[in-house]
C-alpha cells in the first residue's frame, strides 16, 4: 500500500485542523453553487501537515483536474506558459514551495492569476515578441512552509489564505487508526496513541512511524500493535518520549551546551550543528517552539527550561519559561 492510497481524498475523510476544514467547505460549496472555479488558495505551514493532500482534495471537491509542479522546478518563464495553456477551464494548478518561483517567473504569473491573461516575451532582441493569450478561468493553489516567504504582490492575489497547524494528539491517533486499517495492521487504541504523542504534531511523520512500528510488531511482535510494542519500536528509532528525534535533541543540546541556552543567531546554530539555516527554520524549530522548548526572540534563539527540564538538566536563573 502506498502513501497516497492512505490519504484522505475528500473533505469528508480529513481529520483535524477544523478550521481550515469549515472555511474550505463554506468556500467551495458556494463556489460551486455559483457554478465558478474557486479563488486563488494559499496553504502554508510546516512540511509534512498535507498541503498536497488539501491541494487534492480542493480539486476533488470541485470536480476538476489537478496539475502539479513546484517552485523550483519552473526555471523560466516558458516552463510556466506551458503548464498555464495546459489547463482546462476550472482546474486547479498546484505549485508547491511557490516561495521558490524566480522573479521573472513569479511575473508571468502575477496576470495570469488576476486577468488569467498570459503575456510573455518570445524570442530575443530585435526579433523578440509578446505574445497575449486569454487563458481558462482556474484555481492556483499555492504551498509553502512560512507565509512571510512570499513577496506581498503574490500573497495579496491569493482569495484564500488557509494556515496549517501542529495536530493534537487526539486527531493523530484518528489519523494513525485509520491509516492502519487502510494498511490491514491491527493496532489498538493505546497502540496508536503512543505512535501519534511522538509523530511530532505531524501526520507525515505518524504514518512513517506507523509502517516502522508494523515491520516491528510483524518481526519482533505478533503482528498486532499496542502500546508496549509500539514503545519499543520507537525506542529502537530513537524517537524519545516526546517525540523529538535525533535533529531535534541534537539543536537543543547545541543551544544548551555551546551558546549557554542562548540567545543564539541562526546562522550560529546551523554552523554548530552541520545543517542548512532554511532546516532549522522550517522543518526543525516550528515544533520545537510550538512545544514551549525553545522561543525566538529580537536577539536570537534561546531555550526553555522545559528544554532543560527535558534532559534532566539544571537551567540557570535567567533561563525563561516558554512563554
Ligand atoms: N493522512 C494524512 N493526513 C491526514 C488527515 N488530515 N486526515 C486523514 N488522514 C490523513
Amino acid at each position: 500500500v502506498q502513501d497516497h492510497a492512505i490519504r484522505p481524498k475528500r473533505l469528508a475523510d480529513y481529520i483535524g485542523q477544523p478550521r481550515v476544514r469549515e472555511q474550505l467547505e463554506i468556500f467551495i460549496q458556494a463556489a460551486r453553487g455559483r457554478g465558478e472555479s474557486l479563488d486563488h488558495t494559499l496553504v502554508f505551514g510546516p512540511p509534512g501537515l498535507g498541503k498536497t493532500t488539501l491541494a487534492n482534495i480542493i480539486a476533488a471537491e470541485m470536480d476538476v483536474d489537478i496539475k502539479s509542479t513546484s517552485g523550483p522546478v519552473l526555471e523560466r518563464p516558458g516552463d510556466l506558459a506551458a503548464m498555464l495553456t495546459n489547463l482546462e477551464p476550472g482546474d486547479v494548478l498546484f505549485i508547491d514551495e511557490i516561495h521558490r518561483l524566480s522573479p521573472v517567473v513569479e511575473e508571468v504569473l502575477y496576470p495570469a492569476m488576476e486577468d488569467f491573461q498570459l503575456d510573455i516575451v518570445i524570442g530575443e532582441g530585435p526579433a523578440a515578441r509578446s505574445i497575449k493569450l486569454d487563458l481558462p478561468r482556474f484555481t492556483l493553489v499555492g504551498a509553502t512552509t512560512r507565509a512571510g516567504l512570499l513577496t506581498s504582490p503574490l500573497r495579496d492575489r491569493f482569495g484564500i489564505v488557509q494556515r496549517l497547524e501542529f495536530y493534537g494528539i487526539d486527531d493523530l491517533t484518528g489519523i494513525v487508526s485509520r491509516s492502519a486499517r487502510l494498511l490491514g495492521v491491527e493496532a489498538d487504541g493505546a497502540g496508536a496513541a503512543e505512535i501519534a504523542r511522538r509523530a511530532r504534531g505531524t501526520p507525515r511523520i505518524a504514518n512513517r512511524l506507523l509502517r516502522r512500528v508494523r515491520d516491528y510488531a510483524e518481526v519482533r511482535g505478533r503482528g498486532v500493535i499496542d502500546v508496549e510494542v509500539a514503545d519499543r519500536a520507537l525506542d529502537m528509532l530513537h524517537v524519545d518520549h516526546h517525540g523529538l528525534d535525533h535533529m531535534d535533541r541534537r539543536l537543543l543540546l547545541a543551544m544548551i551546551e555551546k551558546f549557554d541556552g542562548g540567545p543564539v543567531g541562526v546562522d550560529s546554530l546551523a554552523a554548530a550543528i552541520g545543517e542548512e539555516r532554511d532546516t532549522i527554520e522550517d522543518v526543525i524549530e516550528p515544533y520545537l517552539i510550538q512545544q514551549g522548548l525553545m522561543m525566538r526572540t529580537a536577539r536570537g534563539r534561546v531555550v526553555t527550561r522545559q528544554a532543560y527540564a527535558h534532559f534532566d538538566l539544571v537551567p540557570d536563573s535567567a533561563t525563561p519559561d516558554a512563554s
